[in-house]
């Protein structure tokens, strides 16, 4: 029996932050006893905006070096460089060719990407959702374990692969049914964590790209930073955390950041804050927080110190990914009808 197959992504663009590790990276880890997981840093992405070519590397490394530091274990999972693996781009392309541009045009990120960006917008923001249905698609993914945020991503990347390849270009089996040129895959956004918010707006979404850094806690930042934002984090006057309340959306999200980073869930979470005042839960919330990070920060700060391990499992990771990715773009080839090269 092959087991089910898991892709995900993370780009490489600064500090991961709380909402990278609740919504994504966390739920990779337990995928690994069960799936075939394959977790890429995706560079290629992270050019879609501005970057610094003196950053990019050693970014792609960091963002290496942190999935391992979170339990990503490169003996039951390939961790692999996007842009190393050259059938990324190639399917890209091809499936550009097939995906109309009012699918992209309707991408909430890429219109609000776009108003940030004002006349600086590149053709790859736009294109972003298509390369990521190829690093999908490419790996004949079941399951991709993302954040709320990218729900609409996933769903481009099922309707490309079914409506606009599969649908047209899948070959027929002796009874004249179509095989299944792509596997359609399914998105798996857990509850917890799924939509980490700002510390500094509760109605925004945690991210790389907010100015302000005092709205995100990274990964790597010190215990006394965690307790300073958590200390600045916005607040209302209402006395008493609690889920659910439209009015109060920052009690909302630290409460629901509590409940995952102390481990005991939203209803023990939201009992023992039920009439707990802002004063007494910030230096509350601030300790699950720096409990939670002690140990990827001590296994992140170790792999660090051994670069040429981190590229060996970087090396490895890419010759396993190319092996399966460089397979389904030359079925992909085929169907589409282009001349094999000779070998
Ligand atoms: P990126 O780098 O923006 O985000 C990486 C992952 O983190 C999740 N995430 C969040 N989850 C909860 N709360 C937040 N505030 C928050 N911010 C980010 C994202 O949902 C994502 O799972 N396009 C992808 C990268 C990508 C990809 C892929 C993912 C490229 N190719 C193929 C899966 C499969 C992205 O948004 O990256």
């Amino acid at each position: 029996m092959t087991r089910p197959r898991v892709l995900s992504g993370v780009q490489p663009t600064g500090a991961l932050h709380l909402g990278n590790w609740l919504g994504a990276i966390r739920n990779w880890v337990d995928l690994q006893d069960s799936h075939d997981t394959y977790f890429c840093v995706v560079d290629l992405h992270a050019i879609t905006v501005p970057h610094d070519p003196g950053r990019l590397a050693e970014d792609t490394l960091t963002t290496a070096a942190l999935y391992l530091a979170c339990g990503i274990d490169p003996e039951r999972s390939t961790v692999f460089v996007q842009s190393q693996v050259s059938a990324h781009s190639e399917l890209a392309w091809l499936l550009n060719c097939v995906t109309p541009l009012n699918w992209l045009e309707r991408m909430i990120q890429f219109k609000e990407k776009a108003i940030k960006q004002g006349d600086q917008v590149s053709v790859g923001l736009l294109d972003y959702p298509v390369l990521m249905a190829a690093d999908i698609l490419l790996y004949d993914a079941d399951l991709v374990p993302v954040g709320e945020d990218q729900k609409q991503h996933l769903e481009l990347a099922r309707d490309i692969a079914q409506q606009r390849i599969n649908a047209r270009f899948a070959p027929r089996d002796a009874e004249g049914e179509p095989i299944a040129l792509l596997r359609v895959p399914q998105p798996l956004i857990l509850k917890d964590g799924a939509r980490v918010m700002s510390l500094t707006d509760g109605t925004s979404k945690m991210s790389k790209s907010d100015p302000n850094e005092g709205s995100r806690i990274t990964l790597l930042d010190p215990p006394e930073l965690i307790t300073k934002k958590i200390k600045r984090a916005k607040t209302d006057p209402t006395m008493g955390l609690e889920f659910g309340n439209p009015e109060r959306p920052e009690a909302d999200n630290l409460l629901g950041l509590y409940a995952v980073l102390s481990g005991q869930g939203r209803e023990a979470a939201a009992r023992e804050c039920a009439e707990m005042g802002w004063g007494r839960f910030k230096p509350l919330l601030a300790e699950a927080t720096v409990e939670a990070l002690r140990p990827v920060q001590e296994r992140y700060r170790s792999l660090r110190q051994d670069p040429a391990s981190l590229l060996t499992v970087l090396r490895q990771g890419r010759e396993r990914a190319a092996a399966v990715a460089d397979a389904t773009l030359s079925r992909v080839r085929d169907a589409l009808g282009f001349l094999p090269p000779q070998p």
